[in-house]
């Protein structure tokens, strides 16, 4: 059983403020461990990776490529199948915009739920504007739930693995198995479900993978993509820069072996340092508990808000985070007034615009869940929640 109690104890900022954070889905807080890392990288080891010779360069490489080594592991992958990107955004770009561009043409039909957020939908129109291909969308019931068709003609799907505002969590091993025998491929965005749950690259046999460190108690500037090794290696270098190379004469270039081909320039060396803290630091915790205790936070959550009067929940939640509306309560208001007393929940569309409007509202007030929250940081978000609609007089 997890000591909450501990594990707040390791958050810094959970300590030196009243803060009820509920909005681990926009982002983490960060444990001290990984602060230290990051710190000790920029104080004690700090250079370039891949470049020098000397010895504080050779450090930096071979913390950055354990970094590399503790992401593979951590989701079932191989070590040369981790890319580095600048978070879960840039790395489904990156898929987008090499593998898409190359693999995809006009006419070509992709699918994609109406689940996601922007980060694997926009990426995906500015190609069909591009090269002219066609986004079928994967439409879901009221509880949330996507229904599914088959995938006849489709090339890729591109689903998330965890709503940022339903918290619904769709059936990722179907997808994959339904998608392969249509010969489509899977990108997955593991944006937030790679906190909440053991994902297994291998076992689940998706094609591609993203995700952002900073979900994930790690630092911000640093994502993830992983993709298959037969699929990277056959796709095109996607930003051209130093280290993405294998030769450049005035003529031209070749490019580097994969992952280096995908990371052209500096990589975010402390972040990747600072998100294998994180990996290393949540590792020590079973995802038997983590899920044990989420789910009791999201059973609290569903309980204490049905007490609010004229609050619908939106979907059935599973996972992560629970969205609301409120008769007559723009969310912002909300948020703004319970944000004053230190209560921090999140208001808007949560760069989910077209399931808000498939849910038929514009904005809804999410709270979301990390390791550290408890059932009275919930509790008190409710108390709070029904004081602002004292204030607001409903
Ligand atoms: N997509 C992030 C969120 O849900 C930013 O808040």
């Amino acid at each position: 059983m997890l000591s909450i109690n501990e594990i707040r104890r390791q958050f810094p900022i959970l300590g030196s403020n009243e803060v009820i954070y509920l909005d681990s889905a926009a982002s983490a807080q960060k444990p001290q461990a990984v602060l230290d890392a990051v710190h000790r990288f920029y104080t004690e080891d700090n250079a370039n990776v891949h470049r020098g010779m000397h010895a504080l360069a050779e450090k930096a490489t071979v913390d950055y490529e354990n970094a590399r080594r503790a992401v593979a592991t951590f989701i079932g992958a191989a070590k040369h199948e981790i890319v580095f990107t600048s978070g879960c955004t840039g790395s489904i770009n990156l898929v987008a915009k090499t593998w898409g561009k190359a693999n995809l043409k006009k006419g070509d039909t992709i699918a994609l739920s109406v689940l996601e957020h922007h980060s694997n939908i926009v990426p995906w129109q500015q190609l069909a504007e591009e090269i002219g291909i066609i986004l079928k969308w994967i439409d879901i019931d009221e509880d949330g739930t996507l229904l599914l068709d088959d995938f006849a003609n489709v090339k890729l799907v591109c689903i998330t693995g965890c709503s940022n505002v339903l918290g619904t969590t769709p059936d990722l091993k179907l997808i994959v198995e339904k998608a392969h025998a249509a010969g489509a491929k899977v990108l997955v965005d593991a944006a937030q479900l790679v906190v909440h749950e053991r994902i297994d690259v291998a076992n689940l046999d998706c094609d591609f993978l993203a995700f952002s460190g900073h979900k994930l108690y790690g630092p911000t500037g640093v994502g993830v993509l992983y993709g298959k090794r037969e699929l990277l290696e056959n796709m095109p270098a996607f930003m051209g820069g130093g280290m993405m190379i294998g030769h450049v004469t005035k003529e031209g270039f070749t490019t580097a072996e994969i992952p280096s081909k995908f990371e052209a320039g500096t990589p975010p060396i402390a972040q990747a340092i600072g998100l294998h803290a994180a990996i290393d630091w949540l590792s020590k915790y079973s995802w038997e508990d983590i899920q044990k205790h989420e789910q009791q936070l999201i059973n609290t959550a569903i309980e204490s808000l049905k007490s609010i009067k004229g609050l619908r929940i939106l979907g059935l939640p599973q996972t992560g985070c629970v969205s609301f509306v409120i008769d007559g309560v723009h969310p912002h208001d909300l948020t703004e007034i319970v944000g004053r007393n230190g209560v921090s929940l999140r208001a808007g569309h949560h760069c989910a615009e077209p399931l808000h409007e498939r849910l038929g509202v514009n904005a809804s007030t999410r709270m979301s869940f990390g390791i550290y929250n408890t059932k009275e940081d919930i509790q008190k978000a409710v108390q709070e929640i029904k004081a602002a609609m004292q204030i607001l007089k409903i």
